[in-house]
């Protein structure tokens, strides 16, 4: 990958770790930005010693302050119109298949909560704080807020977010379950470090079709759903690693599975 100047990229044990690295703008997300995130993403999903993606901003400015607003501002009608940078920003995150979690470590606000939830998995720092200010702007949520917030917390109160543009605390984001974690800041990356490693140590393509599974729910009616769920069950009993998971299971004494 070429050199990064906004994101900082590191590799642990199966696990492949992007922070936001813009403090002089709160993570803000600039063309170059979403750029080098894109990049990033998709050099994780072919990396065969990667299981997992784990996103969360630098240490100093939260997670991310939403869409540059100084670029945003250069921008006539027809140029917001013809970017493709938001399009190309979540069908970049609909091509990885790898889990992804986020770790919100301070503010979420506008685009930020929007790359927030296009994460699989949130875990947020006490000190958190979901938001979609793009009211207070002039403008609506262009990157998923008004279509993920209310699958994730329900209608009356992603309205109530998007038309105050209020912020919500980590404790209500848990309570509301946009978050499935909230922990002190000094350990809430440690923590999701560790449930990364968790879940990649169980076999990829399970991991990548109980994603997609999921996934589906949101997209398809509950009979499709379950159709589908029911139809990648199946292709897993078609996997070296279902037998490997089941004889392990079966073997006296018990031991562990040993995934291809
Ligand atoms: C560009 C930003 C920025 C942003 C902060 N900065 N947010 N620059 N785009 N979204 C810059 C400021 O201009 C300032 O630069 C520096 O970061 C520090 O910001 P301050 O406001 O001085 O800091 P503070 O008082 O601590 O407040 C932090 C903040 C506030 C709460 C994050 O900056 C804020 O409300 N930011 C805007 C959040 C927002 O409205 N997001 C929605 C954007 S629209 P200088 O050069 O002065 O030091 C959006 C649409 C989504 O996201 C579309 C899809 C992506």
């Amino acid at each position: 990958m070429e050199s990064l100047s906004t994101i900082i990229v590191e590799h642990a044990e199966r696990v492949g770790l992007i922070k936001l690295n813009r403090p002089e703008a709160y993570n803000a997300l600039s063309r170059t930005l979403i750029k080098e995130l894109l990049q990033a993403l998709k050099l994780f999903e072919s990396d065969p010693s990667i299981g997992v993606i784990v996103l969360t901003g630098g240490d100093k400015k939260g997670f991310c302050a939403g869409a540059d607003i100084k670029e945003q501002s250069e921008l006539s009608f027809v140029n917001a119109y013809n970017q493709d940078y938001l399009k190309d920003l979540n069908d970049g995150f609909f091509a990885i298949h790898k889990p992804i979690i986020g770790v919100v470590n301070g503010i979420a606000l506008g685009g930020g909560c929007e790359l927030a939830m296009m994460c699989d998995i949130l875990y947020a720092s006490e000190t958190a704080k979901f938001g979609q200010p793009e009211i207070t702007l002039g403008t609506i949520p262009g990157a998923g807020g008004t279509q993920r917030l209310i699958r994730a917390i329900g209608k009356s109160k992603a309205m109530h977010m998007i038309l105050t543009g209020e912020t919500i605390s980590a404790k209500q984001a848990e309570a509301a379950g946009l978050v499935a974690k909230v922990l002190p800041a000094e350990q809430v990356l440690v923590v999701a470090m560790e449930t990364a490693t968790k879940i990649a140590s169980f076999s990829a393509p399970v991991l990548a079709m109980a994603k997609e599974a999921v996934n589906e729910a949101e997209e398809l009616g509950l009979k499709n759903g379950l159709h589908f769920e029911s139809r990648l069950y199946h292709a897993t009993f078609g996997l070296e690693d279902h037998a490997e998971g089941f004889q392990a299971f079966l073997a006296k004494p018990k031991r562990a599975a040993q995934w291809a």
